[in-house]
């Protein structure tokens, strides 16, 4: 199984649902959870939407399969425009692969061959952020910065960097305590400033690109301090290093918009981009890149000798523009920006529980840390994390009827993403269920 010990598979202990509708979803005994992790960052129109389905199915009955290399159809020609008017600024090159990784695989191998292409052969070389999750695949997990998940397949893909990430609440010990995160603007402005230094360390000439997500999740949703891309984009021309938005999670409306960068105002060189393009109705992934990318590539015999049997698919981007219609039909981004308030708010309401440390995310996108005293921040160490994360958490949560996760690749933490139909009404029940766990979780430690 993918992440999961295998002995719960022998146990008998894996969870096997089988059904969904809106934001809930059924396991084999008939139990029902909401889905308040969208899937995996997914869901975002919800399970068992037959409009999605009955495309799916024409589709395959039409043209089931034929492959982007040299060739085109239909729909992956339609989506491309379709994902370029949405995206910022002059992204309007759209490459498709399978899934989020091989959009990052793709990303990373298109900034090495475009720099060979512009003759600037040497820059090569990426820098990601501290606890980031890219992606499985050798180079998407070599820009991942998460060495508990690296350490099994070392060596990894060379030349890659880590900068610090944006957790304002942890500012102190990310800074070594020069600064304390009370000052949002000057933390954003100091962790954008290691991306130079970093730059600086290796030599701008070997730098090709720098790999950020708008709310970075793992380590459980940082979102930007204010002015923190808007330096990094200084940064990055001022190095002509690219900058890369990894928005697998946070493109089509996770947080209010269609991309990350049109919520906090930045342009990217590149958007990698996957899950919520088809809500998960069949896989899709779509690296998206600038005119200035393309360019060399446009020209004589020049090729990106790079490619996914399935990226893509005929299904799947007939689903993804369907799925697109629907979020303008039905108003998917302004619902988001509409409600997100309430949902935080609601969330917020843990915060008088003396486990919650912080409360953080935009959108629909949430992380809520948890921390053994609240007082001095301390964090639970390995064994705790495990009783607490493993042994209690995550089944407890689950028995609640509230499938989200609980997650210990940084500080402990638990994520919410609900699909993007939630309301109130799932709000407070994601706040009751929660409340009712983790008050349960405090008085056993
Ligand atoms: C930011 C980010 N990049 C890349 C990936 C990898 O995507 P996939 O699992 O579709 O390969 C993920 C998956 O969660 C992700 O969150």
């Amino acid at each position: 199984m993918h992440f999961t010990r295998m002995s719960s598979y022998d146990t008998a202990d894996v969870p096997i649902i089988v059904r969904g509708d809106g934001a809930y979803v059924w396991d084999a005994q008939g139990r029902k959870y909401l889905d308040a992790l969208g899937g995996l960052f997914v869901s975002q129109l919800g399970h068992g939407r037959t409009d999605l389905a009955e495309v799916a199915a024409k589709q395959a009955s039409e043209l089931a399969f034929f492959p982007l290399w040299s060739y085109a159809h239909p729909t992956a020609i339609e989506l491309a425009a379709k994902i370029a008017s949405y995206a910022p600024g002059d992204l309007n090159r759209v490459f498709f692969t399978s899934g989020g990784g091989e959009a990052v695989e793709s990303a990373w191998k298109l900034a090495k061959n475009y720099f060979k292409l512009v003759g600037k052969p040497m820059k090569h070389k990426v820098i990601s952020r501290a606890i980031a999750y890219h992606g499985t695949t050798q180079g998407a997990l070599s820009i991942t910065g998460l060495p508990g998940l690296k350490a099994p397949f070392e060596p990894l893909v060379p030349s890659t960097f880590r900068v610090p990430n944006t957790n304002a609440y942890r500012a102190s010990e990310i800074t070594g305590g020069f600064l304390d995160g009370s000052d949002p603007e000057a933390f954003g402005r100091w962790a954008a400033d290691q991306i130079a230094v970093a730059i600086e360390n290796e030599g701008a000439e070997t730098v090709a690109a720098v790999f950020l997500e708008p709310v970075q999740n793992a380590g459980g949703c940082f979102p930007p301090p204010p002015g923190y891309f808007q330096r990094v984009r200084e940064i990055c021309d001022q190095y002509d290093v690219l900058l890369v938005s990894d928005e697998v999670i946070c493109a089509y409306g996770r947080l209010g918009h269609m991309f990350g960068a049109e919520r906090y105002g930045y342009q990217p060189d590149i958007i990698t981009s996957a899950k919520g393009l088809t809500s998960g109705y069949s896989p899709l992934g779509a690296m998206i890149a600038s005119d200035r990318i393309y360019e060399p590539f446009a020209h004589g015999t020049e090729t990106f000798l790079h490619g996914y049997t399935f990226g893509g698919h005929p299904v799947s981007t007939a689903v993804a523009l369907k799925n697109l219609e629907i979020f303008e039909d039905e108003k998917i981004n302004e619902g988001v920006r509409d409600r997100e308030g309430a949902f935080r708010a609601t969330l917020e309401k843990l915060l008088d529980l003396p486990i919650v440390g912080d409360v953080r995310g935009d959108g629909f996108f949430y992380g809520i840390e948890l921390v053994k005293d609240k007082a001095t921040k301390e964090t639970f160490d390995e064994d705790e994390s495990e009783r607490l994360l493993r042994g209690f958490l995550s089944k407890a949560l689950y028995d609640a009827g509230l499938y989200c996760r609980a997650d210990d690749r940084g500080d402990p933490v638990i994520q919410l993403s609900p699909p993007l139909i939630c309301g109130q009404e799932h709000f407070d029940e994601i706040e009751q269920k929660l409340r009712a766990v983790l008050t349960e979780a405090a008085d056993l430690l």
